[in-house]
């Protein structure tokens, strides 16, 4: 059997989509998927001004632009993330505060972050890993006490929810990924959202590569001219096709991985219960959408497994090799993140997406235990 590690899945609607898109040039030009995208992401998202981006890092660059960072600004955030957590911030002369996680959702150990605010700190960046929430009402009173901007790295999170909420809906600014890597995908692409309506305006000009096209687009001018910096941050519309056809399967598509998740988590119990592995935690199960990993015990075996797993034919992923001690990173001094460290050797994700069954999870799970046997 040959297991992809993600695959996107079929779609005859989105073939339908481009046909539309074809037929009449009015529907490239007045953004008809664009849009739709937008008034059904309202819906989970109905208090928040959104923008659809080309991706998630062009979200929170737009953040870094509104925020005004400036050179020796320090933004605190996790070490285990994507390069584009830290990348938005430090292409303006930031300083990137990299912080160690905690080994239960793998996100920001907030007990570390309070020692580490200094006069120069703008902004944290809250990353929920795998889609699993920190704890935003804690993250909130310190952004308050400390006058801080809240920002949500909600790359991998489009349908998790803290207190009934979409995560990217509680800081002062959020972001989520359309990756073809994520649960819903545009190819690629990305939502911007603003909850802090101090920014609503200066969003709008960033997006338009620096116009006032969103006050033309609302009548309120004649015609729309330069008005400040900003760049072609838009989501192509052949994304918003692919995009508004995964929007409108969603619930289907996020039950599917969740089922996958649930499977994985009751199949591997038993090698949990011997000690052979870590597995997230149930209540996390519950609400998991965007990827399901297990902890081994060292790099070595996660390693070993992996490569065991490929000759199989199935295919796993480790995930982020840390900021804090990348060739890049390493320009921002050296420290100790111990259990930054540890889970990123330590962590293999499995295959994931729509095209798999239970019996595709049945056959991972059971190269793993043949793994285990034969060590
Ligand atoms: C935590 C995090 N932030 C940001 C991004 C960037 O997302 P995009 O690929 O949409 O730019 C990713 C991508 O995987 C991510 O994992």
């Amino acid at each position: 059997m040959k297991v992809l590690f993600n695959n996107i899945g079929k779609s005859t609607n989105y073939l339908k989509n481009i046909e539309l898109l074809h037929s009449n040039y009015n529907f490239f030009r007045k953004k008809h998927f664009s849009n739709l995208c937008i008034s059904q992401l309202q819906k989970t998202l109905p208090d928040s001004k959104l923008f659809l981006t080309h991706s998630a890092t062009g979200g929170l660059e737009i953040i870094a632009e509104l925020i005004k960072i400036e050179k020796g600004d320090e933004v605190i955030m996790p070490s285990f993330t994507f390069v584009s957590t830290a990348n938005a911030f430090v292409t303006k002369g930031a300083i990137p505060v990299f912080v160690d996680i905690e080994k239960e959702r793998l996100n920001i150990d907030l007990n570390l972050i309070e020692n580490l605010i200094t006069p120069k700190t703008k902004a944290i960046v809250a990353v929920h890993y795998a889609g699993h929430p920190c704890d935003l009402n804690k993250i909130k009173a310190l952004c308050k006490k400390h006058h801080l901007y809240l920002i949500e790295d909600a790359a991998m999170a489009y349908g998790n929810k803290y207190e009934g909420k979409q995560l990217g809906s509680i800081g002062d600014f959020g972001v989520i990924s359309f990756d073809i890597t994520k649960q819903i995908s545009a190819v690629q692409g990305g939502l911007l959202i603003i909850n802090n309506p101090d920014f609503i305006r200066r969003a709008g000009y960033l997006y338009h590569i620096g116009t006032n096209r969103e006050d033309f687009i609302d009548g309120s001018v004649p015609y729309y001219e330069w008005v400040d910096v900003g760049s072609k941050y838009q989501m192509n519309e052949l994304s918003a096709a692919v995009l508004y056809d995964q929007l409108l399967r969603s619930e289907e598509i996020l039950a599917h991985r969740n089922i996958l998740s649930k499977l994985y988590h009751y199949y591997l119990k038993p090698l949990e219960l011997q000690g052979k592995i870590q597995l997230m935690s149930d209540d996390l199960i519950e609400t998991n959408y965007h990827e399901f990993y297990i902890l081994l015990k060292n790099q070595v075996e996660r390693d070993q497994l992996s490569t065991f797993l490929l000759a199989q034919g199935v295919e796993t992923m480790f995930h982020y090799i840390p900021l804090h001690n990348s060739s890049k990173g390493s320009d921002f001094g050296l420290k100790d993140l111990p259990n930054t460290i540890a889970i990123s050797e330590s962590l293999l994700r499995l295959p994931m997406h729509t095209e798999l069954g239970e019996n595709h999870v049945q056959y991972i799970v059971e190269k793993i235990i043949t793994f285990f046997e034969k060590e």
